[in-house]
């Protein structure tokens, strides 16, 4: 699993540069499926995830060939099977996007419930319901979901809850589907965008995706293209939080600042300075951090995936800060680890309170989960002494050559 060893204190200076974005990427690798040619992936984040995601492909008739760190060639065209192996589908929430790209390419896929970060119960009852009125037939066996349709047919579907995965599963179904399909209440977050800018790239015809009605009107086939992924977002305000906690002097580069609005405020907001320019941002901290209420919410809110980083930085600041998570039942595991580096906070069901303004202090703390570790790191970074923080390959799923990039902006990390 692994181990950082990081002393905190030290404060971070320099440039950084963010990677591809990872749940981007993760949507667009299974949609290579349903291209007639070998697509070109550029700005892919060389992080674990993807790797596991190209094993999938692979063991399924795929060729990947990579070139260097961030581009790889997918040719999916000689794929032969619907079946995702167990082992690997169970590793990683995102697998379940090869139900949609396997269905539309092949009108039938078997695919393992999904594994993933765990923030209580993670329910898929909208993305089966939405391959049900395509026109497909599911059922579960032996944890395997098996989908099955003779053909399928553009319809109109209406989510209740705003659901990332759904969206991006019935965007991949519906494709190739025969008439429209319409999504109402659809989710809005950047990589919808660019997984609909991808399939449109290879001959698809989405219209609407970043609003909350998509229309996707089916086409027969698809052919292959060079396709650049965007920055990852959540990746940019992780180190925003690095440099704010440290007192630092940051640039952020290679970022799209428009999906980064929700953090820049909320940072700004507690006393964060930063100054944007074009494809970067500077994030300067001097003065003391002010407390802030922060609730998550669907895009274009505050990211919960950004939620376990705030309240670390908000340890940082003087007050009480209350934080709300409004997408996931239980994302406050990672609370009793700040809390063992002396961080003063209470949970009740999806509110954290917050007393801030004490340094934090370091000790062995374990990560539970991917932006949990994340929220580990930045507390380190700023409490006194050396923190261990245990399970480490949860942090690397989501963020490339972390001890590179935090070592190159003077903080010490090793990895053991
Ligand atoms: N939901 C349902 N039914 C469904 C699907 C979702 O009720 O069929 C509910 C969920 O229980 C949750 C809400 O809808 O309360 C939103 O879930 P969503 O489907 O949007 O989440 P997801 O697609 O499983 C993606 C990201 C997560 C991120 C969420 C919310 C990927 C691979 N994962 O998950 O990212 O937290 O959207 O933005 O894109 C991360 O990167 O650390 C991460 C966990």
């Amino acid at each position: 699993m692994g181990r950082f060893v990081i002393e905190g204190g030290r404060r971070l200076k320099g440039e950084v540069n963010i990677n591809g974005s990872k749940n981007a990427a993760l949507a667009i690798i299974p949609a290579t499926l349903l291209a007639s040619g070998p697509c070109v992936l550029s700005n892919l984040p060389n992080i674990s995830d993807v790797d596991l995601s190209f094993e999938i492909l692979r063991k399924m008739g795929a060729t990947v060939n990579r070139q260097g760190k961030h581009v790889a060639i997918i040719d999916a065209t000689s794929i032969n099977s619907t079946e995702v192996p167990f082992n690997l589908a169970m590793k990683m929430r995102a697998s379940y996007y090869y139900l949609g790209a396997l269905l539309s390419k092949f009108n039938e896929a078997n695919v393992a419930m999904p594994g993933g970060c765990n923030f209580g119960v993670r329910p898929i009852n909208l993305h089966l319901n939405g391959f049900k009125s395509l026109g497909a037939e599911y059922r579960v066996d032996r944890g395997i979901i098996r989908l099955k349709a003779k053909h399928l047919q553009g319809t109109k579907i209406y989510f209740d809850v705003v659901s990332v995965g759904a969206t991006i599963n019935i965007l991949l179904a519906s494709v190739m589907a025969q008439g429209v399909t319409i999504i109402e209440n659809a989710a809005k977050e950047p990589h919808i965008v660019d997984l609909a800018n991808f399939l449109n790239s290879i001959g698809a015809c989405i219209v609407g995706a970043g609003t909350n009605v998509i229309k996707i009107k089916g086409v027969s086939k698809l052919k292959s293209s060079n396709y650049t992924i965007i920055p990852d977002p959540i990746e940019a305000g992780s180190y925003m939080a690095m440099a704010a906690i440290t007192k630092g002097d940051v640039v952020i580069k290679d970022i799209t600042i428009k999906h980064l609005e929700s953090i820049i405020n909320k940072m700004e907001s507690i006393g964060v300075h930063i100054t944007r320019y074009d494809n970067s941002l500077r994030v300067c901290c001097a003065d003391a951090l002010k407390k802030a209420d922060v609730t998550s919410q669907a895009y274009p809110g505050f990211p919960t995936d950004m939620q376990p980083q705030i309240t670390a930085l908000l340890t940082s600041a003087k007050g009480t800060s209350i934080v709300t998570e409004g997408i996931w039942n239980n994302r406050f595991q990672y609370v009793g680890e700040l809390c063992r580096m002396g961080a003063v906070i209470t949970v009740d069901g999806k509110v954290a309170v917050v007393e801030g303004g004490k340094r934090l202090t370091a000790a062995p703390v374990v990560a539970c989960d991917l932006r949990a570790g994340a929220a580990l790191v930045i507390a380190a970074l700023g409490a006194k002494g050396i923190t261990e923080i245990e399970n480490t390959s949860y942090i690397e799923r989501g963020y490339e050559d972390i001890v590179g990039k935090l070592t190159g902006l003077g903080a010490y990390i090793r990895k053991v």
